[in-house]
């Protein structure tokens, strides 16, 4: 994800940024000046956040509680890892609130994501991958997640619909992944990107879940197709391995 590296290579400094501006290509210029107008950039730098994707995050998480102290989490597309931050913050991974119950947070990508105190990273690894499933398996106390997040995406193509497809392809992977991990009345929430198939997604999700809602937190931009499915309640199918 060139932006991530982009963000952290540049945003350093607005100043350089302006300055540099000229060499970039029309389509960098506006991602970057666009960049340098976002409230959430500037938050996420100034909270230490890897990037402003935090803050759906700790949206969400404000208004619906789905990480508690203690809890256990799987953060699927974790690089650069702004997502695991909150999630080791919410679940207390690091240990940070001595007095409360201490949480597992392990990200998965297929990049590589920096270390953070209080998670776990498989970096380089498929979510998709059946090899990976069994690797959380292993990792996971008790073999069992209480939590499954994602903000996985695909390199966007520029053609919506195809990009569309190809991520509700690895959305309903995410299916398969919680018939191993998730503990019974565990919780998804997974981004996809509106679309045709976006009720395929929801059909299968509420085959599984009790309760399955869309979300468009205020940090999600409002020009994206950008949308999360928050699936709680889940029912074992009784596949799981
Ligand atoms: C939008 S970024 C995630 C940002 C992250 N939530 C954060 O807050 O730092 C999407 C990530 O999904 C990852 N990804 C895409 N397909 C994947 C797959 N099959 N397995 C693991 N990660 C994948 C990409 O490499 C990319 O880093």
């Amino acid at each position: 994800m060139w932006c991530f590296s982009l963000q952290r290579r540049y945003l350093h400094s607005s100043l350089c940024l302006m300055k540099n501006l000229k060499s970039k290509t029309p389509a960098e210029q506006r991602w970057l000046q666009r960049q340098l107008k976002d409230p959430y950039v500037k938050a996420s730098q100034q909270q230490n956040y890897r990037c402003r994707s935090a803050f759906k995050l700790l949206e969400i998480d404000d208004k619906f509680r789905l990480l508690q102290p203690g809890y256990s989490v799987v953060d699927c597309g974790a690089a650069p890892g702004a997502w695991s931050q909150v999630a080791v913050q919410r679940v207390n991974s690091a240990g940070t609130a001595p007095e409360s119950p201490h949480g597992t947070v392990i990200g998965v990508d297929l990049l590589n994501i920096p270390p953070l105190d209080g998670a776990h990273f498989l970096s380089s690894h498929d979510v998709t991958d059946p090899a990976t499933h069994a690797k959380l398996l292993e990792l996971l106390p008790d073999g069992r997640a209480h939590v499954i997040l994602s903000d996985m995406a695909p390199n966007a193509s520029g053609f919506r619909e195809m990009d569309h497809e190809k991520l509700i392809v690895m959305c309903l992977s995410l299916i398969d992944l919680a018939e191993k991990i998730l503990q019974p009345g565990g919780s998804l929430l997974c981004k996809y990107w509106d679309g045709t198939l976006t009720h395929k997604l929801q059909e299968r999700l509420s085959s599984v879940f009790s309760s399955v809602r869309t979300l468009k937190p205020n940090a999600s931009r409002k020009d994206s197709a950008e949308r999360y499915f928050f699936a709680r309640m889940y029912r074992k199918t009784g596949k799981q391995s």
